[in-house]
């Protein structure tokens, strides 16, 4: 076969191959719960998406048990299933972590920031718990790598005690979300997809 219809063929088909494979994805993505089953097809279609990092700090494993009057009685385990919904419905890939060790947190950063160099993250959600107040090297990994971080906080630091009112995140965050409950995390995520992933933002 000459060289030009060969390399018309291959065009043809890689065109072919990218169509289908994008209608498969859109698919997979509408029907993520039924192809949970399938691993293979999962990861086909989680590598499409981008990701959503969702990270927790310092003793917010203990939620449930932890200040029930202050943070409710959802577990993180609930919180994590909330995440996961909000991601699927907006056709994210979630990344779900909790550390009570800062040095754990900077190095999720860091993946978020590496996802971000390859195109591949819409963003992180952060409720560094106590490290908000106090940690200048979050806030050096998140403006080091320009990550697009809205923090998070289930209570309202700012009607409590005055250490909560300042934070090392808020000024390189993208936006703030606190006193909603867990029900702030979806919303956060949410927020990631429609308003951070958007055209204009
Ligand atoms: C928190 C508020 C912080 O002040 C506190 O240290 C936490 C939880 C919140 O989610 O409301 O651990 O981040």
């Amino acid at each position: 076969m000459p060289w030009l219809a060969r390399a018309f063929l291959c065009a043809l088909l890689k065109n072919l191959f990218k169509v289908s494979k994008r209608c498969a994805v859109a698919w997979a993505v509408r029907w993520r719960a039924e192809c949970s089953d399938n691993p293979q097809l999962l990861s086909v279609v989680e590598a499409e998406m981008k990701t959503v990092f969702v990270l927790n700090g310092p003793n917010l494993n203990l939620l449930g048990l932890r200040e029930p009057t202050i943070y409710g009685a959802h577990t993180l385990a609930d919180v994590e299933q909330l995440c996961a919904q909000a991601a699927a419905r907006n056709q994210l890939a979630l990344r779900f972590h909790q550390s009570n060790h800062e040095g754990a947190l900077i190095d999720w950063l860091h993946e978020a920031g590496q996802l971000q160099r390859e195109g591949q993250l819409a963003g992180v959600v952060l409720n560094a718990a106590a490290y908000t107040h106090t940690s200048v090297a979050l806030m050096d990994a998140i403006k080091g790598a320009a990550l697009p971080v809205i923090e998070l906080h289930i209570s309202n630091v700012h009607a409590r005690e005055a250490f909560r009112h300042h934070s090392y995140i808020a000024p390189v965050a993208k936006a703030v979300i606190c006193g909603l409950g867990v029900q702030g995390y979806s919303i956060a995520i949410d927020a990631v997809a429609q308003v951070l992933l958007a055209p204009a933002a």
